[in-house]
């Protein structure tokens, strides 16, 4: 039986950290308000000459480098993210051609926060038939380029990031299960409404979102998607060692956690540094929650992402 497995990880944050503070000297918001809504301290926001793509290069060659394996290795790439370098070629062919490397199977992923965890998903399928044994799953955003930053609403919640992961046949399993879901009738509660029509943007190309409703449904599906995926592979709340949801707001964190009956010592919160980094949040937690020595070989990580579409799911990794 072929089995997928998290062989190494990596990140990468811009160096530009924007506090709360910061932002309250460009409009009327303040430190107190971002921090007891959402626990948001501070953002990394990308210099003008940071993409995606070369977030992403920067988080794979960490990811590579932990796993020890050579980037000609690769031989399958999935980024996932909502913000690409341009419409095309994928952000998966630029950072393929920056690792050096052709031939093998690359493509961009587009489930906005949701985005890693379909990608890990995806890429274990991939494995697990035996058509691909080393796949290279990136998260890689700038959201600060499709925020209104008039709207402080939505602007005050984003940062911009990437992390990747290394995931390898194996013959034990490290990916135990999946769930993903999505129903394209909530598209209105968070969206970037805008294309490209005749060489200009047309629509709304800035995020929008209605906060209270994207906060109900997540704090639902997060806990349904978590119970299910356990269910799948027989196993118990109880036997998750940490739990990484999407990082949009410590109050989603916390409520799925209690919902799910998790003590909040194993919820690895990353929100309050990054902020929102949508499909770059999960591994960037991943990451830093295993170089900081919290996750431990064998233990089990439930991924959990939602977002955009509305898309979610969950992952079971032992890792
Ligand atoms: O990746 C998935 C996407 N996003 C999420 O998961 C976000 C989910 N939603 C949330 O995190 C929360 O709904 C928010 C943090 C967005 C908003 O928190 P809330 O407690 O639901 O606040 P609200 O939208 O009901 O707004 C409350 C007040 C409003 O003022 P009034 O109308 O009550 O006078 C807003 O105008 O807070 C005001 N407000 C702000 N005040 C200071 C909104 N944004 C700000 C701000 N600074 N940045």
């Amino acid at each position: 039986m072929i089995y997928s497995r998290i062989t190494g990880s990596g990140s990468y944050l811009p160096a530009n950290v924007v506090s709360n503070d910061d932002l309250a000297k460009r409009m009327d918001t303040s430190d107190e308000w971002i921090r007891s809504r959402t626990g948001i301290r501070q953002r990394h926001i990308a210099a003008a000459d940071e993409t995606s793509s070369s977030l992403a290069f920067e988080a794979s060659k960490a990811a590579l480098a932990s796993a020890g394996v050579g980037a000609q290795n690769v031989d399958l790439i999935i980024v996932a993210t909502s913000t690409p370098d341009f419409i095309f070629p994928s952000t998966a062919c630029l950072l393929q051609a920056k690792l050096g490397i052709k031939g093998c199977a690359a493509f961009d992923l587009q489930a906005v926060c949701s985005g890693f965890v379909y990608a890990l998903a995806t890429a274990d399928l991939f494995i697990r038939s035996g058509q691909h044994r080393c796949a290279l799953i990136v998260g890689a955003e700038v959201f600060s380029r499709i925020l209104d930053w008039n709207d402080r609403g939505t602007c005050v919640l984003f940062g911009d990031g990437a992390g990747a992961v290394v995931l390898q046949a194996d013959d034990k399993p490290g990916i135990m299960a999946s769930a993903l879901h999505a129903d394209g009738s909530h598209a209105g509660i968070l969206s970037v409404a805008g294309s490209v029509c005749g060489g200009k943007a047309t629509g709304d190309p800035f995020l929008r979102m209605d906060g209270p409703a994207v906060f109900k449904f997540a704090v639902r599906v997060l806990d349904e998607v978590a119970r299910e995926t356990l269910a799948k592979c027989g196993q118990r709340v109880e036997d998750v060692d940490w739990l990484i949801p999407h990082q949009a707001n410590l109050r989603i964190l916390e409520s799925t956690a209690k919902r799910l009956g998790l003590p909040p010592e194993k919820l690895i919160v990353t929100v309050d540094r990054h902020g929102n980094t949508s499909a770059a949040s999960v591994p960037l937690a991943l990451d830093l929650a295993i170089r900081d020595g919290r996750i431990k070989s064998g233990h089990k990580v439930m991924l959990q992402g939602v977002g955009g579409g509305f898309t979610w799911g969950a992952v079971l990794v032992q890792m």
